[in-house]
């Protein structure tokens, strides 16, 4: 019995002394292992008279969970202390400057989206969206666009594999244009929209880039007149740049959508590009095939459309040369916008 008491005291005393894990499981296998004193003592038990067996093994069970339970406290212990060590070691000095959130800002192409929209929006014009995804008849037909017209051709537009119902191939907008179309359809004159959005075409260079943006305008009524072109377009300009000293003019030109069609071009009065005739939009008075494809009679209903680049309404406002550097994504370009 003495010994007993002496292998529990020494198990305990051996197990409190293991300094770490690995020592406390070598320490157990002198009790506990296969060679261990108390499977020893268990194994001699086969020895006994029966009634002695009985007798002797639950006292040799006593001990043998004493030991256990000693082991089980050291364990924890050991436990315990290696996560305290960690805690201690890993804690986080809240006196540590912290890293700073970087804030995001608008590209300079959508803040001139969106400033286009307010200017639009606050002398009555809605705004409309389209895809960017068109099929051949809104993109050309509808707008008079003839079948061997250049802007068909595979130089400039992006054709996608998929066909829309007549067997056409599908193409990425090379202009916003057949917004007008998809607007004039679906809404009752007076027909009073901008439409902006993304444009797509084969082509990049400083000023061209394949991915652009476009706002096109388009005022149908049954009295709308080149006058209230010059008008809405000198009112959005002057409001655009924030300045009234600037001048618009319309240049003869050519859209199969527009006759008679026109470019306008702005001259600032002071800044370093004054006095310089800088081309911003093609326009024109609707063609009445448009207008008939619009589903509306050409007799009755006349307007104007305009469709100027966004990009390059931008690069005038803020003085950019090269419209690559709007999509580098060089962060010290874009934030000195914001
Ligand atoms: N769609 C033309 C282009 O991309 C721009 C344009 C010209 C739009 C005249 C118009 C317009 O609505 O009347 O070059």
């Amino acid at each position: 019995m003495d010994s007993l008491e002496q292998l529990v005291n020494s198990a305990q005393a051996d197990f409190l002394a293991a300094p770490d894990a690995a020592a406390l499981e070598n320490a157990k296998a002198k009790y506990l292992g296969k060679t261990g004193q108390i499977t020893a003592l268990m194994k001699g038990l086969g020895q006994l008279e029966a009634s002695e067996r009985k007798a002797q093994g639950a006292v040799i069970n006593a001990a043998k969970e004493q030991i256990e339970q000693a082991l089980n406290a050291r364990r924890d212990a050991l436990a315990n202390a290696q996560m305290l060590a960690r805690l201690n070691a890993e804690s986080i000095d809240i006196t540590l400057p912290g890293r700073g959130r970087s804030i995001g800002g608008l590209h300079p192409v959508l803040r001139s989206w969106q400033r286009i929209e307010e200017i639009f929006k606050s002398i009555g014009f809605a705004v409309a969206d389209g895809p960017e995804i068109e099929d051949d008849w809104t993109n050309f037909t509808a707008l008079n666009n003839p079948e061997n017209h250049p802007a068909r051709s595979m130089q400039d537009t992006f054709y996608i594999d998929g066909q829309d119902s007549s067997g056409k191939p599908l193409l990425l907008r090379p202009h916003t244009s057949p917004v007008q179309v998809r607007y004039a359809r679906h809404n009752k004159p007076p027909i009073k929209v901008i439409a902006p959005g993304r444009t797509y075409r084969v082509d990049s260079d400083a000023t061209h880039s394949p991915m652009f943006h476009q706002v096109e305008g388009l005022w149908i009524a049954d009295n709308i007149s080149f006058a209230d072109l010059k008008g809405v377009y000198l009112n959005f300009v002057r409001a655009f740049f924030e300045t009234d000293d600037l001048q618009v003019r319309f240049r003869p030109s050519y859209f199969p959508f527009t006759e008679p069609s026109a470019e306008i071009d702005i001259a600032f009065g002071s800044g370093p590009l004054k006095g310089r005739w800088l081309e911003v939009s093609g326009a024109g008075q609707v063609h009445p095939t448009v207008v008939r494809n619009f589903g509306l009679d050409p007799e009755q209903f006349v307007g104007f459309a305009f469709g100027s680049g966004i990009e390059r309404l931008t690069m005038l406002r803020y003085g950019i040369n090269d419209l690559r550097l709007f999509y580098e994504g060089d962060l010290r370009f874009l934030k000195q916008f914001n």
